[in-house]
């Protein structure tokens, strides 16, 4: 086995009081427990016979999780499930060393939250493919159905012109549909425990994606379409983060790449897992394309809608979307391990990608994977912050809304300016802040190319 690929800079602590980990750590995994234990409630409560009786242990077992968390407990090896990740975590905690839930990497201490709750399903009989996050994964999507139909009534506009547009048009084009995935990415659940339904929805649509662009801090989006266009045919792919609407965004990116003939196929990847709260897992495409189908769930707009899941079908039928996963994205291993020899399948994920003519990585999370989630100066180059990932051979575009505390490739005095806006502006509001916390929001975005070499 090869070692792993170990970064200079250390990484974001829970421990550390002016990280958005340790608000994580402290604040916000409890809530997020608490919500899988109602959502438990409720769905026991529907089931019966032995199902139900280990439906009231399951929620025995997160309460006693959340326990485990609140009073910052040691983290413990994983026991066996039988999963070929668990050797992986617990090699890395061996390496790691002693550590607790507040006072830990926060990368690595985080998946092994969602690795541990996912463990505790593969414990019983009946509830091992139980999406703990599945209700409130599709309310939120039904709830942003204004959004879902606007660009859904842009999307169909436009398809049958698609053949005879400019190179210049299809470059803007492009653009729109890669910023509209971008801003996708500010809608996740996981962070709905501090911001409301109501704000997230002002997210969405096409008023405030434009209104929005002055909130990109570093915007690639030309290199990446000089890859995508470099030759006829061929791939792409997007590993995904949240399901839904942001999933949603990303599979109208695919059409768009598909239908204009800029790619022959679109592969996204998804994790293995229920994961972060709103994370795509494969059962959420079948889902989203039944929900779009759904005159109850989607009453508005429906020929445009029905034109969308027509579209969806046929080519996931033809084979030109597909829909694939893997155990890697579900370690907590750093993208560095997307190379030759890497670990926890690293290398078989490097294999998949280097024929792609550009890798989409969504959000937020996958950044903190893309750059090891550490403590790099803000100016620091982007390919540098890939480490052994930039001169891997493989593509990257990255298209994050920032909701923690890396970012990378910004200009030099950028960030000293975002701080000092955001003192002024929480302490207008009576509720200070550090000023770092500009970068944990979603407010903020960055897309960033690597091209591989
Ligand atoms: O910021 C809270 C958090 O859970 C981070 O830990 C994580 O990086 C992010 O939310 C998830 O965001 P995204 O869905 O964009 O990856
Ligand atoms: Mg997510």
């Amino acid at each position: 086995m090869s070692t792993p690929a170990l970064c200079p800079v250390p990484p974001y602590s829970t421990g550390d009081e002016t990280s958005f980990g340790h608000t994580s750590a402290r604040s916000r995994w409890p809530i997020i427990i608490t919500g899988v234990v109602d959502d438990l409630h409720r769905s026991a409560a529907d089931a019966t016979g032995a199902k139900a009786e280990e439906g009231r242990k399951l929620i025995e077992a997160f309460g006693a999780l959340k326990h485990e968390v609140s009073h910052d407990r040691t983290l413990e090896p994983l026991e066996d499930d039988g999963g070929e990740d668990i050797a992986v975590y617990n090699a890395e905690l061996a390496r790691q060393g002693p550590m607790s839930y507040g006072n830990a990497p926060w990368l690595y201490s985080e998946c092994y939250l969602y690795r541990k709750m996912y463990l505790l399903l593969q414990k019983t009989e009946h509830w091992k493919d139980y999406d703990i996050y599945g209700r409130q994964k599709m309310d939120a999507f039904v709830q942003s159905g204004r959004a879902v139909s606007e660009i859904a009534v842009r999307y169909k506009g436009l398809a049958g012109q698609l053949d005879g547009v400019s190179p210049e048009q299809l470059e803007l084009l492009f653009r729109e549909f890669v910023d509209i995935s971008l801003w996708g990415n500010a809608t996740d659940l996981s962070l709905l425990t501090s911001l409301s339904l109501e704000q997230l929805q002002s997210l969405q649509g096409e008023k405030a994606r434009k209104e929005s662009e002055k909130y990109i801090l570093a915007n690639d989006v030309e290199a990446a379409f000089a890859a995508v266009k470099a030759a006829p045919g061929g791939g792409i792919d997007i590993v995904l983060d949240n399901a839904g609407f942001e999933f949603y965004t990303d599979l109208i990116l695919g059409l768009f790449v598909l239908d204009s003939k800029l790619a022959s196929t679109v592969t996204f990847h998804t994790k293995r897992m229920p994961w972060f709260v709103s994370d795509v897992i494969p059962a959420d495409f079948d889902l989203l394309v039944d929900a779009l189908a759904s005159p109850a769930d989607f009453p508005d707009h429906r020929p445009e809608l029905d034109f969308l899941v027509d579209k969806l079908k046929k080519y996931h039928a033809a084979g030109s979307l597909v829909i694939t996963t893997s155990p890697f994205w579900t370690t907590s291993l750093p993208f560095w391990e997307i190379r030759e020899g890497g670990l926890g399948g690293g290398d078989a994920v490097r294999s998949e990608l280097l024929s792609s003519k550009c890798v989409f990585f969504k959000g937020d999370l996958n950044y903190r994977k893309l750059t090891y989630d550490s403590a790099w100066p803000t100016t620091t180059p982007f390919k540098t912050a890939l480490g052994t990932l930039a001169t891997s051979g493989v593509k990257v575009m990255s298209l994050r809304t920032c909701k923690a505390d890396v970012v990378v490739g910004l200009p030099a005095g950028k960030s000293d300016e975002l701080e000092a806006a955001w003192i002024a502006e929480t302490t207008a509001k009576g509720k200070p802040q550090v000023g770092k916390a500009w970068c944990w929001t979603g407010r903020w975005a960055v897309m960033q190319f690597s091209d591989g070499l």
